[in-house]
This record gives C-alpha cells, sequence and structure tokens, in this order.
C-alpha cells in the first residue's frame, strides 16, 4: 500500500510482475497501447503507475525517432525492475496524485492497467494531475479494467473484481475524464476484459 492507500506492487509480486504478464498474454494490452499513442518525432511521454516499464522499454524497441521517455510508479520495488536495461527511460518514483512534473509538459500520458489499483479519491486527482502535466494539444490513453464481454474476460475478471477498487473502475475514470475538459476520440477493449481510451482536448479549446 502506498501512503495514499493505493495497492502498490511490491516485493515478490514486483519481481515476478514481468513474467507473470507475460504468461498472461499482456503483450497484446502493450501493443494496443503502442498503436494508440502513435508517438511523433521529439515528444515527451508519460507513463503512470509504469511498473516494471514493459510498456516503455516496448514503445523505445519499436521507435526509431527520438522521444523522451519517463515512467513514474509509487513502488519502488517495481521501480528497481524497470530500471533494469532501461537504455536512456527515465523511471522515477511518484505517486500518481501528485506528479512531480511542471504544468503543460507531456505530449501525451499513458497509463495502463494501473488506475484500478487506486481508491476513487486518489484516481481523482491522479486524473487531474494528468490533465494538468499534458499540453494543451495532447492526448492521454488509458488502457484499465472493462466490464467483461467475452468468456475468457469474465474469468479474469471474477478475480480482478474481488479487488475492491476495480469496481465500476472503468465508468469512474471515463467520468474524471470527461471532468477534466477531455474529449474521447477513440474507445474499444482488447482481450475481452481491458478497455482503452484516447482522450484529448476538445480542438481550440
Ligand atoms: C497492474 S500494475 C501495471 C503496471 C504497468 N502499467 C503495466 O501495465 O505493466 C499497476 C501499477 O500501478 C502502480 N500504482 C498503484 N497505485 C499507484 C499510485 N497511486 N501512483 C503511482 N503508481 C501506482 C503499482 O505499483 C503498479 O506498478
Amino acid at each position: 500500500m502506498s501512503k495514499h492507500g493505493s495497492d502498490t506492487i511490491t516485493g515478490f509480486r514486483a519481481r515476478f510482475y514481468s513474467k507473470i504478464m507475460s504468461v498472461c498474454g499482456a503483450e497484446r494490452v502493450y501493443r494496443q497501447a503502442l498503436s494508440l499513442l502513435k508517438p511523433r518525432a521529439h515528444e515527451r511521454l508519460l507513463d503512470v503507475g509504469c511498473g516494471t516499464g514493459t510498456f516503455l522499454k516496448l514503445l523505445r524497441a519499436n521507435s526509431s525517432i527520438p522521444l523522451a521517455l519517463t515512467g513514474v510508479d509509487a513502488s519502488d520495488d517495481m521501480l528497481h525492475e524497470a530500471r533494469k536495461n532501461a537504455g536512456d527511460i527515465s523511471f522515477q518514483y511518484a505517486d500518481a496524485s501528485s506528479l512531480p512534473f511542471r504544468d503543460k509538459t507531456f505530449n501525451a500520458v499513458v497509463s495502463i492497467l494501473a488506475l484500478h489499483h487506486m481508491p476513487c479519491e486518489v484516481k481523482k486527482k491522479a486524473i487531474g494531475e494528468i490533465a494538468r502535466v499534458l499540453k494543451k494539444d495532447g492526448r492521454v490513453v488509458i488502457l484499465d479494467l472493462f466490464r467483461p464481454n467475452t468468456r475468457l474476460g469474465g474469468f479474469f475478471s471474477f478475480w480482478f473484481n474481488l479487488h475492491s477498487y476495480t469496481k465500476g473502475n472503468w465508468e469512474f475514470t471515463i467520468g474524471e475524464i470527461e471532468q477534466n475538459g477531455f474529449i474521447a476520440v477513440k474507445e474499444g477493449t482488447v482481450r475481452g476484459f481491458v478497455g482503452y481510451l484516447v482522450a484529448e482536448y476538445p480542438q481550440g479549446g
């Protein structure tokens, strides 16, 4: 648990997190995020709740353009794993509800399977912080637990929903994204139980 009451991943779970995710077929989720993010040269990108850094490392490995990549997480143990073979990616300790960056720093912010680890009050602050650090022409890409729409999705969701913070996670997230003035430009699901959302500020807003 973080000091703000989020369910951070520590110890044994952090050490084996990447392997477990790989066995569970999470690469499809990371690849979906990659195709939604569509990075452009010289952009500054932030991953909130980056865990062991799998997504940013995949992004780095799949792009030949210069990008400034930063990941934050509230677990030192996850960051310890992330910093292995991190190259030029910066991994920093930060709670999502209080990001250590200036206003309008990033071109895009991504958050993958992290918001459901936060109680509503932390999630609300985290989405406010994402909005604050994002440039006005920036985009936010969120992938997180969604209502299951396949049998396999239902199986996974059953276990995930035993965790109290996951209940209503997607609806709450969408509501807060809208509250912060974003409009959704793309929505869908991957693997039957992970929702995705790309949102931006209204043009000229
Ligand atoms: C299921 S993992 C997802 C990690 C990574 N995004 C991925 O997809 O592999 C959730 C991550 O969110 C982090 N986390 C939970 N609450 C947080 C908070 N309040 N601020 C920052 N990170 C948090 C956890 O420590 C954990 O690394």
